[in-house]
C-alpha cells in the first residue's frame, strides 16, 4: 500500500514537478488544490486503491502534456475559481496583468461599460465584474463551446455578464465602450509550439502567418466601438509589443503603451481613442 509521501515521490521520479504532483494527489483525494499543508500533515497515511488508481491515471495524463487545469477541472484566476476543460484555454496568471491594467484605466469611470473579446472561460470578464460590480460587462466568443463554459462560470459565481456569440465586435453593432479588453489568439500558424499542444483548442491560439491577424481586426474594429478616451487593451506574444504599438498608432490611438507580465516581458499593449478625431 502506497503512502501519501510515496505517491508524490513516485510521480516526481516520472518527471512531474513537485507542485503538480501535489495538486494531482489532492485532486485524487478529493481535497482543494491549495490544501498542500494537509499532504505534509498526512504524509504517512496509506492511500486506498481507488485514490492510487486515479492518481496514476492523472499522472499519465499530465505526462502526456494535458494541462493540470483540464485534469482537475478548475483554475484560480484573479481570486475566482473557474471551471475549465478542453473547450477553453486554461487561463494564465500573466493575463491578470491585463485585468489589473483595465481596472486602473476604469478607476475614475462610474458604471463603466466594458467588453472582453474572446472570453474563453470568462476569466477576464468575470474578474472585471467581480472587482467592479457597478460595471456593465459584455463578453464575446466565436466558440459556442467556450460560451457554454463561460456562462456556466458566470452563473455559478453569480456574476452577471452579457455573453454574445460571434466574431470580435460584430455582434455588438452600434455599442460603444469605456474599455475593450482582449487576450486574442496571437501565435503564428507555423509556430513549432502549436504542434506540441495536443489538448488546447487551436482556434484559441493561432492567428495567421505572423500571429497578428486577429489583433489587426480588433484594432480596426475597436475604433468604431470606443467612447472618447476609451481604452483598447490587448494581450499579445512575447515579441509583438512593437508591432501592436505600431498598429494602434497607425489606427489613430493615442497614449499607446505596453505593460510587462509577471516575468517582466512586455505582454500587453493598449491605447486610448482620442476625444477629437
Ligand atoms: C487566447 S484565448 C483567451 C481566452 C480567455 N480570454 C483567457 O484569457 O483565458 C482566445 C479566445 O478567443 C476566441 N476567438 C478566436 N477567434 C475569435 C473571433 N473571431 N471572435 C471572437 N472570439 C474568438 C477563442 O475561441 C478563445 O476563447
Amino acid at each position: 500500500m502506497q503512502t501519501v509521501v510515496q505517491a508524490a515521490a513516485w510521480a516526481q521520479t516520472l518527471g512531474l514537478p513537485r507542485l503538480e504532483a501535489q495538486v494531482l494527489l489532492l485532486h485524487a483525494l478529493g481535497r482543494a488544490p491549495h490544501d498542500r499543508a494537509w499532504l505534509l500533515a498526512h504524509s504517512d497515511d496509506a492511500l486506498d486503491t481507488a485514490v492510487q488508481a486515479t492518481f496514476a491515471t492523472n499522472t499519465q495524463r499530465r505526462l502526456n502534456t494535458e494541462p493540470v487545469a483540464y485534469i482537475t477541472g478548475q483554475k484560480e484566476f484573479f481570486g475566482l475559481t473557474l471551471h475549465v476543460d478542453h473547450r477553453v484555454l486554461d487561463p494564465r496568471a500573466d493575463t491578470e496583468t491585463l485585468v489589473e491594467w483595465a481596472l486602473s484605466c476604469l478607476a475614475d469611470t462610474p458604471s463603466p461599460e466594458v467588453v472582453d473579446l474572446g472570453t474563453g472561460s470568462g476569466a477576464i470578464a468575470l474578474a472585471l465584474k467581480h472587482s467592479r460590480p457597478d460595471a456593465q460587462v459584455c463578453a464575446v466568443d466565436a466558440s459556442a463551446d467556450a460560451l457554454s463554459v463561460a456562462s456556466a462560470n458566470a452563473k455559478r459565481l453569480a456574476l452577471p455578464v452579457d455573453f454574445h456569440h460571434g466574431s470580435w465586435l460584430a455582434p455588438l453593432n452600434g455599442c460603444t465602450f469605456d474599455a475593450i479588453v482582449s487576450n486574442p489568439p496571437y501565435v503564428a500558424s507555423d509556430d513549432a509550439h502549436l504542434a506540441a499542444l495536443k489538448h488546447e483548442p487551436l482556434s484559441a491560439l493561432a492567428s495567421g502567418v505572423d500571429g497578428l491577424d486577429d489583433i489587426r481586426t480588433i484594432v480596426r474594429q475597436a475604433a468604431q466601438h470606443l467612447k472618447p478616451n476609451g481604452w483598447l487593451l490587448l494581450e499579445h506574444g512575447y515579441d509583438q509589443s512593437h508591432a501592436v504599438q505600431t498598429l494602434l498608432g497607425n489606427q489613430g490611438f493615442v497614449n499607446v503603451q505596453s505593460r510587462p507580465d509577471l516575468a517582466g516581458i512586455l505582454r500587453c499593449t493598449g491605447g486610448q481613442w482620442p476625444t477629437v478625431k
